[in-house]
């Protein structure tokens, strides 16, 4: 798929991921390992270049993480990144020592060595985002001072004829204003990369590939409208046509006009073979009057699996099942030893373990969010459905605080659709990350006309964020936020107030449930 590759060792950085993020920007494909990946996975004929992240530990721990010796041996450059540039030091001769207080700031830098390939077009002062407690206090033998800050006297250092750098800031962060600059500097001008890499470009091997791994033989997927599964099984669409049979469960909790929409797109304009199973009476037998959040992701993920299975059988098995598996559940599934934040949430399903198939396709295990959307535009999956706000696998069942119950479902429905037209009409649809109505089980009173109101509540959640470990909620204009509420007590019997959720996660989380 690739004929150069930079790896980037993790020793637990919050910016590993952005490191991988803004190398694949510079166009060079590359890939995150745990730090102490054995020699044998370094020693591949298309590794280019080596980047040591960041982490929160000191080299002189006792149990402080080390790489492979062959890092610092094999010839390949080396960019050595906060613990990367430590760990280079100490493992080179240098010294390194707790400055007593951390920094976490932004840091004038100010180069010393113009010429250095690292610093090509980054002379003068600059600003750096800094973010550490130790630092290199004597240089390796060789080693030459690149750069410095006032609080920093080796903020960058090289040791040329090894190829071997390192930066004390954090170039991948934006605050780093020549950031970019500098990465790119390793991997095009000291690594020697020249292939453009980028997710679009890729299809056409994927589509290869999938075609090679599949033969003859048949595929089934669980198309549920998210972004992931649906670029995944589109591309299998490409591969081997009628030989993908996708299922599109409804289980009733479906946004308004979701299923329809999610339906027409891929049956009728992207030509997929789509089995629709409308088993919306049943998810919702099996969940009359459980309360419980917990417990009604427990019935769905289980009902889900049983509705699939029994499909699957109808139309006689299948040899392969597709998956929207992407790069970061890789990571997060233990891809990266060190990394610190495991997302716990899991999809509707856990289908691999309950349903008997040969082997799995997982053809965007490669890649980042952003790029899936990208690969998925260039297949003609259309802007609105690439761009789609996340969506829990249980659906509205965890924005209905309570008995899930056909008018209740209405109440949400409706709210949300209004939410989604006025977010939409204001322009805000892509800078918001989530956005959606809540119905908790609050009753409260009004006065409608000339007479008393007895009725529901409904709380709108919109957040901001990059990746729904932590969220702000979204400042959306008073203005807009009058006019939803005005339009949800108007239009939707059975609300009569609306309030506006302003919590960040933590201490919050998206969903209410
Ligand atoms: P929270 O509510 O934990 O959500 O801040 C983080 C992200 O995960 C989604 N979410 C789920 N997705 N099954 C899913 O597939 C679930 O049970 C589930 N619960 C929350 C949520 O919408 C947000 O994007």
């Amino acid at each position: 798929m690739h004929t150069e590759k930079i790896v980037i060792l993790d020793f637990g950085g919050q910016y590993s991921q952005l490191i991988a993020r803004r190398i694949r920007e510079c166009g060079v494909y590359c890939e995150i390992l745990p730090y102490d990946a054995e020699a044998a996975k370094l020693n591949t004929p298309d590794l280019k270049g080596i980047i040591l992240s960041g982490g929160p530990d000191s080299v002189y721990a006792d149990d402080a993480p080390q790489c492979s010796s062959t890092v610092f041996t094999c010839g390949i450059p080396v960019l050595g990144i906060c613990y990367g540039m430590q760990l280079m030091a100490y493992s080179e001769g240098g010294a390194v020592h707790s400055a007593g207080k951390s920094e976490f700031s932004k840091a004038l830098l100010t180069v010393d060595e113009p010429s250095s390939l690292l610093l090509k077009e980054c002379s003068g002062n600059s600003i750096v985002w800094m973010n550490h407690t130790d630092s290199v206090t004597a240089l390796p033998e060789g080693f030459s001072v690149l750069a410095h800050t006032e609080n920093c006297p080796i903020a960058a250092m090289a040791h040329t004829g090894k190829k071997q750098y390192a930066v004390q800031f954090h170039p991948e962060v934006l605050h780093s204003v020549h950031g970019t600059q500098i990465l790119k500097n390793f991997v095009r001008t000291i690594c020697a990369c020249t292939h453009e890499w980028n997710a679009e470009r890729e299809a056409d091997t994927l589509i290869e590939q999938i075609r090679t791994q599949v033969g003859s033989k048949r595929v089934l997927s669980a198309l549920s409208g998210g972004v992931d599964s649906s670029v995944a099984s589109v591309l299998v669409h490409k591969a081997v046509g009628e030989q993908l049979t996708c299922i599109f469960v409804d289980h009733g909790l479906l946004r308004k006009d979701e299923a329809e929409e999610v339906l027409k797109a891929y049956r009728e304009t992207l030509g997929l073979h789509i089995i629709p199973v409308d088993a919306s009476e049943r998810f919702l037998r099996r969940l009359k009057g459980v309360t419980d959040p917990e417990q009604k992701r427990k019935i769905i993920g289980e009902e889900f699996i049983r509705v699939f299975e029994e499909e699957a059988k109808k139309i006689g098995g299948s040899d392969f099942l597709v998956q929207g598996t992407i790069y970061p559940d890789i990571i997060e599934s233990g891809g990266s030893k060190k990394a610190a934040v495991i997302k716990s949430h899991h999809n509707v399903g856990g289908l691999p373990e309950k349903v008997d198939f040969k082997a799995l396709i997982e053809p965007l295990r490669a890649f980042f969010k952003d790029e899936v959307r990208v690969l998925g535009e260039s297949l003609g999956i259309p802007h609105r459905l690439v761009y789609r706000q996340p969506f829990p696998g249980p659906g509205l069942a965890v924005r209905i605080l309570g008995e899930i119950t056909e008018e209740r479902l209405r109440l949400v429905r409706e709210s949300d659709a209004i939410l989604r037209e006025e977010i939409a009409r204001a322009g805000l649809a892509e800078s918001i990350w989530q956005y959606f109505t809540v119905l908790p089980d609050v009753k409260t009173v009004g006065v409608m006309g000339d007479g008393r109101t007895y009725d529901n509540l409904i709380a709108i959640r919109a957040v901001t964020s990059s990746d729904a470990m932590t969220v702000e909620a979204a400042e959306i204009p008073y203005s807009v936020l009058q006019k939803i509420a005005l339009r949800i007590t108007n239009e939707v019997k059975g609300i009569n107030r609306v309030v506006y959720d302003i919590t960040p996660k933590p201490p919050a989380t998206i969903e209410w449930e």
